[in-house]
């Protein structure tokens, strides 16, 4: 049965200005992602910052091959599972596949998220023109934006599979003006997924908003794991920029605060989760 944590941390509410305010200080963000209630608890007990809703849920929940069958309506149901085992900590959940092809869609799923859901921020994948648009009306409207760039899930058919990001130049540069188009349209919070890790420094040092680095080194303003890679449970193979944290602990809860450890204090990702 689930049971609400006698011990939730009594921290103040992790906001999106407190999270700029991290950066400015230079203080890790520890996020991780969250399908449930349970975990969220967990989470809340042992400090994680931000707690996000990932579409990634498709793949290590739904045991889908890509993050493109699921849909609003499951994005809702798992945000409002998330919001009942957090208080401070950040609810930040993902606009699913064509959930964001244009400006009304995307404000219409954004107030489901948010109204039926509870979640703070909503985030989205890509920086391209159309994308900064999208971001530009949410933000007009009140809805905080996190934007995604470098391995985008949701382009893996593009893409040709779950490859790094931004290896040549070109490439790069694109992703940097990217990065400065999405901070222009508004949004808030930059996820950088598997890119070099002196593309994602250079990123983060040139953009006002904290950058939370997934496969992108150690040099991001915060990181992001999903829950189940880093409990060692996703079955197959454990990306090479992820780590087993609960591998010599004894409970979920400890391998979230080692984790949290391991980010505030800049010992994770170390040189063994550095990809080039
Ligand atoms: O869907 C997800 O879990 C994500 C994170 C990996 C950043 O987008």
């Amino acid at each position: 049965m689930y049971v609400q944590p006698a011990d939730a941390t009594q921290r103040k509410p992790v906001t999106v200005p407190g999270l700029r305010a991290m950066k400015a200080r230079g203080e890790k963000i520890a996020v991780l992602t969250c399908y449930d209630a349970s975990f969220a608890a967990h989470m809340e007990a042992v400090g994680v910052d931000v707690a996000l809703v990932g579409d990634s849920l498709g793949m290590v929940v739904q045991g889908n091959a890509s993050t493109l069958p699921v849909t609003l309506d499951q994005m809702v149901y798992h945000t409002s599972l998330v919001a009942r085992g957090v208080q401070s900590t950040l609810l930040i959940v993902d606009l699913p596949f064509m959930q964001f092809r244009d400006p009304a869609t995307a404000l219409a799923a954004s107030a489901r998220l948010m109204k039926e859901g509870g979640a703070a921020m909503v985030k989205l994948e890509g920086g391209a023109d159309w994308v900064c648009e999208v971001i530009a009306a949410l933000v007009e409207r009140e809805v905080p934006v996190c934007a995604h760039l470098g391995l985008t899930p949701q382009s893996v058919h593009r893409l040709g599979g779950y490859k790094m990001q931004g290896k040549t130049d070109d490439a790069a540069a694109r992703l940097r003006e990217h990065a400065r188009a999405v901070v222009q349209a508004g949004a808030e919070l930059l996820v950088l997924e598997s890119m070099p890790a002196a593309l994602a420094a250079d990123i983060t040092r040139e953009v006002p908003i904290p950058t939370i680095g997934i496969g992108a080194g150690a040099d991001c303003d915060g990181q992001v794991l999903v829950c189940y890679d880093m409990l060692g449970i996703t079955p197959g193979h454990r990306p090479k920029f992820s780590k087993d944290f609960l591998e010599g602990r004894g409970s979920v809860r400890e391998a979230f605060a080692a984790y949290v450890e391991d980010v505030r204090a800049g010992r994770f990702p170390g040189p063994e989760q550095v990809v080039r």
